[in-house]
């Protein structure tokens, strides 16, 4: 009998199909047929994930006591009510590995363990959220998951996690898209739907490869606590919303049910925006379809705060079930006006202004018409009418058959819902 080999092919000299089929084994010494799967929990966060994050305003300071309160004040505050689910632990839960490599949480912050506060969470029809890192060390100095991928997703399902947030900092010589690709898999193969939230802050372009992998891709570096400002950390920078809203410019098409751009947590309610930053803050993160992961203290949130964040009409603008992400159709000066098509024929429309000056709008919708650059759908109000709904008045404000005149106050929105 011989096999010769000739470029990547066998050789059959007669005997090898019989060889193949005698000594199996040996077929796999030749070509490993066991076929991984790396594509992420399907049918989950078919709208952007809305729910609570610690790290804007709390950092490494979270332990067991505050997660319960913040969950407890999410169903008080009506938060629950409004469409929010996820309260998600950042960085810092985290103890050490014990000599099998299992991870625990710190002991002291977390007494009670993972698996009871899961419970507890859950009790509430709410879901739990944890943070990882796809390198040695999460960012904040913690045991991060790199080579302990699998063993971390067995640990996270037996404790009834359901939403990962996977950090990037301490990855030398990792690739993004195979180290997202790793714990994907893991969490498939530990066979509990987890929401993954990919962190690598754009650096590899994850919208090009994370659609399958995720769902949800941080697009930018960290949030600021400021509207229009960049702050320079030495060897990193975190950036104003004004900021990450620019840098959204051509990620649209990537965006859909299942997989949406993630320019990053909520900074409502943290001491930094006034009444109408807010509002703009929470309008563009609907207009763009993108998570709402608040990140303020909820047990202590004024009602102004409040009615931002559980505005019912902008979050039905940021769920509308077609997913599709909105487009800054007009830029004249620090005017801007935002456009995001919506199911059923209807739009949502918004009138930013940046400015810290008023700023006058006179709009005529019919001699304006809208076409989406990217899916193609068309805002023609000379051929249809449509009902103008002021999100923030929550009342009807006219129609598209007049010219619309407002003006704006310096940094804040008008923001219409147009029904045919
Ligand atoms: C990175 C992430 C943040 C946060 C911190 C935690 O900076 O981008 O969102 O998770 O790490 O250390």
């Amino acid at each position: 009998m011989k096999l010769l080999r000739t470029g990547k092919k066998w050789k059959n000299t007669g005997m090898a199909l019989l060889l193949g089929m005698v000594t199996g084994n040996m077929a796999y010494a030749q070509g490993n047929n066991y076929v991984q799967d790396y594509t992420k929990y399907p049918g989950l966060a078919l709208t952007p994930p809305m729910g609570w994050n610690s790290w804007n305003k709390f950092a490494c300071n979270v332990s067991e006591d505050l997660i319960k309160q913040m969950a407890d004040a999410m169903v008080a505050s009506g938060m629950k009510e409004a469409g929010y689910t996820y309260i998600n632990i950042d960085d810092c839960w985290h103890g050490d590995r014990d000599s099998l490599g299992f991870i625990h949480p710190d002991a002291k912050r977390f007494p009670s363990g993972m698996k009871a506060l899961a419970d507890y969470i859950h009790a509430k029809g709410l879901k739990l959220g944890v943070y990882s890192d796809a390198g040695s060390q999460t960012c904040g100095g913690r045991p991060g998951s790199r080579g302990y991928e699998f063993q971390d997703a067995l640990t996270y399902a037996s404790w009834g996690v359901d939403y990962l947030k996977y950090d990037w900092c301490n990855t030398e010589g990792l690739k993004a898209e195979g180290a997202y690709k790793t714990i994907t898999a893991a969490l498939k193969r530990a066979g509990r739907p987890v929401v993954l939230s990919i962190c690598e802050w754009g650096n590899d372009q994850p919208w090009a490869w994370g659609q399958n992998v995720g769902h949800l891709w941080r697009t930018t570096g960290d949030i600021y606590n400021c509207f229009d400002c960049i702050e320079d950390h030495g060897t990193w920078k975190s950036f104003g919303v004004m900021q990450i809203l620019d840098k959204q410019e051509g990620l649209r098409k990537y965006a859909g049910p299942g997989h949406w751009n993630d320019p990053d947590m909520l900074e409502i309610g943290n001491g930094a925006l006034t009444p109408g930053e807010d509002r703009a803050h929470f309008t563009m993160w609907a207009m763009l379809a993108a998570p709402l992961i608040a990140g303020n203290d909820l047990r202590s949130m004024s009602a102004a705060t409040r009615e931002v964040l559980t505005n019912k009409a902008v979050i039905a603008i940021s769920q509308d079930t077609m997913g599709v992400q909105g487009f800054r159709g007009v830029k004249k000066d620090s005017l801007e006006i935002w456009f995001r098509p919506l199911s059923k024929g209807e739009w949502a429309v918004c009138f930013l202004n940046r400015s810290k000056l008023p700023a006058t709008v006179d709009y005529h919708w019919k001699q304006r018409p809208v076409k989406d650059p990217d899916f193609g759908y068309e805002l023609n109000a000379a051929a249809t009418g449509y009902t103008l709904y002021n999100v923030w008045t929550k009342k009807l404000q006219g129609s598209t058959a007049q010219t619309l005149h407002a003006v704006i106050p310096p940094r804040d929105v008008l923001v219409f819902r147009l029904q045919p």
